[in-house]
């Protein structure tokens, strides 16, 4: 039930809905707030403000609160297509003004929609996949007339997800639809509504009915009606469920019902990680192409952002068969300074775009003569700016200043690059290249499952351990890079030392710290280094250390050389391991630290976005 930006949707039997969608646009910013827009009818016509910026600095400049009318719609944006602008930022209209649209979701084929309606003379103002909707509604208008007719129609046409809000000049009905983007509907006697998420509308009414996917609604002044979409796009009606109550208040609906966003963040990976993997081919493809055009492939990024550009290093080899340097950002311009050239391309990986360390260090790459690429999750950032091509991550904003949602994504969009850079470079056959895709493609719903079936043993697990001073984390090959991830997720959140540790390298010094009931946590899937980890889990059992293995299911035998096991389906057991195996470690992470007191979401001494060098 998580996706980017947010869309309101009201109806009024009287007043003027202006103000009120403002301020649930006010509390949806959370989702995303680097543009806003709102849609008012009145008398024929529908009038929009709009712009770049968070929504109080834009009321203040334009004043959303002057929009008349008794319907209309409102969007807060977290960018996915097309840079924070005032142009991009929605509602989007058609041709002549007659339909606004808002949208939370991803469309795929907007590029194809795209080029057959400016064949056809639309004129698009924007360069976002939204735009096409209005315009495709404009088309179907002219045939049916209505609304809601129009909507189901071009609805089939639309691949990727979508969760949106339509009105037009007639002022009467606001049409509502889903895809696998959330959007819920509110009930009351003096308005109805339709919204991505329940604080929009809590405090106008707690009578909530979710729209499931290919489900259309049509809200007026008088009711709500509810429709089934057939494939073919027609409406077939379904009786109106009855409302449930919503229970939170508002602080608790801002985080899904989570004590703390970085608890409802790793319940939203799933969903991340599904957008992340929609990303277009042809972008990958052309990213891929500046790798292999190169002969030095180095990833550079700091924190939770460096363990992703060191996992991808084990991905580039096995799969592509290209060695990667991964460098720390900070360490950067010590290592690299005048060793690079025009025949290095530089990966950049951040979530915010704005860490000092890889700013500074892509500068000084820039100055060399490297290619620089850029892997974030933030439309429109600094790095975004050097960058000669970007990627973006679709996790969202990223509140809890811990990285988990952005870490899967930026893991998911190196394990693809690095199947098309193994069909570029050789190592791949186009089937075995389609093989990976499939298994990259099950892993939102493997985190879904590990999700249901583990949060409480590793939550049980964590109070179990929670006074021990310190930890190690161990993994072998790709391993390594998330027993790292998870040994900075605890130092962090619980204030709990914690060392990451190649496994087959705790032998050479490590291990001289391990006395009876110390902690270890054995990051152990079965792949290719599962051999080797048993010897190194059984050298720290004979020195009496407590072992808790993360391994695949049905591993019996690392099972019963363990105090605690959490089992993971056995289908994460590939080089894309870390995608899921990191999932655990950040429940004991968040865990530990409530148990500990501590709140997860603002860590002390640390920053979302590090800016100091
Ligand atoms: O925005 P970035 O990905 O560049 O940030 C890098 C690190 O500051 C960040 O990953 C940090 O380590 C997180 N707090 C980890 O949870």
């Amino acid at each position: 039930m998580f996706s980017v930006c947010g869309i309101i949707g009201a109806v009024l039997v009287s007043g003027q809905v202006a103000p009120l969608i403002r301020q649930s646009l006010k509390r949806l910013e959370y989702r995303g707030y680097d543009s806003s827009g709102i849609a008012t009818v009145k008398e024929g016509r529908i009038h929009i403000k709009k712009d770049k910026g968070k929504i109080d600095d834009i009321h203040r400049r334009l004043n959303f609160d002057a929009l008349p009318g008794l319907i209309g719609i409102g969007h807060t944006r977290w960018a996915t297509h097309g840079p924070p602008s005032k142009s991009n930022a929605h509602p989007h209209i058609d041709c002549f003004n007659h339909i606004a649209v808002v949208h939370n979701g991803i469309i795929e084929n907007y590029q194809e929609l795209r080029e057959s309606l400016v064949d056809q003379g639309h004129r698009f103002l924007s360069e976002t996949d939204t735009e096409v909707i209005p315009h495709l509604i404009e088309v179907a208008l002219q045939k049916t007339k209505r609304l809601d007719k129009a909507v189901a129609k071009i609805l089939p046409k639309i691949e990727g997800s979508y969760a949106i809000a339509v009105i037009d000049t007639s002022g009467k009905t606001l049409v509502c639809a889903r895809k696998e983007s959330p959007l819920l509907l509110g009930l009351s006697e003096s308005g109805y509504y339709c919204a991505s998420d329940v604080p929009a509308f809590l405090p106008m009414t707690r009578q909530t009915i979710v729209l499931e996917d290919d489900e259309i609604a049509c809200l007026t002044a008088n009711g709500a009606a509810l429709y089934r979409l057939t494939p073919k796009g027609v409406l077939a009606q379904l009786p109106l469920r009855t409302p449930t109550t919503v229970q939170w208040t508002l602080d608790m609906a801002e985080k899904g019902g989570y004590p703390h966003f970085m608890l409802k963040e790793i319940h939203e990976q799933p969903r991340a990680l599904r957008d992340t993997l929609r990303i277009r081919k042809d972008d990958l493809c052309k990213f891929a192409g500046v790798l292999n055009n190169h002969q030095i492939i180095c990833a550079i990024a700091a924190g939770t952002s460096y363990h992703a550009a060191l996992a991808s290093k084990y991905m580039f080899s096995q799969i592509a068969g290209r060695f990667m340097h991964s460098v720390v950002a900070s360490e950067g311009p010590e290592i690299i300074d005048n060793s690079l050239g025009g025949d290095a391309v530089v990966i950049a990986v951040t979530q915010s775009g704005e860490t000092i360390d890889t700013i500074h260090a892509i500068k000084n790459l820039k100055r060399q003569g490297c290619t620089i690429l850029a892997i974030t999750n933030t439309v429109d950032s600094s790095i975004t700016r050097l960058a000669d091509g970007v990627l973006y991550t679709q996790a969202g904003p990223e509140i809890g200043v811990a990285a988990t949602k952005t870490f899967v994504t930026q893991l998911a969009c190196l394990a693809s690059l690095s199947i098309h850079l193994g069909e570029l470079t050789g190592k791949l056959q186009p089937k075995e290249a389609s093989q990976l895709f499939d298994e990259l493609y099950r892993f939102p719903n493997l985190l879904q499952s590990i999700i249901r079936n583990q949060e409480g043993l590793v939550k049980e697990t964590a109070q179990h351990y929670v006074a021990k001073p310190s930890f190690f984390f161990l993994g072998r090959g790709i391993s390594r890079a998330t027993a790292m991830e998870g040994a900075l997720k605890i130092k962090e959140l619980a204030y709990v030392h914690a060392e990451g540790y190649p496994a087959g390298e705790s032998k050479h010094g490590p291990i001289a710290l391990v006395e009876e009931g110390f902690p270890i946590v054995f990051v152990a899937p079965n792949d290719r280094t599962r051999r080797f980890i048993l010897g190194n889990v059984m050298e720290m059992k004979s020195r009496l250390a407590q072992i808790i293995t993360i391994c695949s299911s049905g591993d019996n035998h690392l099972a019963e050389l363990s105090d605690r096991v959490i089992m993971m389906p056995p289908a994460l057991s590939n080089v894309f391991s870390p995608i899921g195996y990191v999932v655990p470690l950040q429940f004991l992470a968040y865990y530990a630290a409530v148990q500990r007191g501590y709140s997860p979401d603002q860590p002390r001494n640390l920053a979302k976005a590090v800016t100091v060098l």
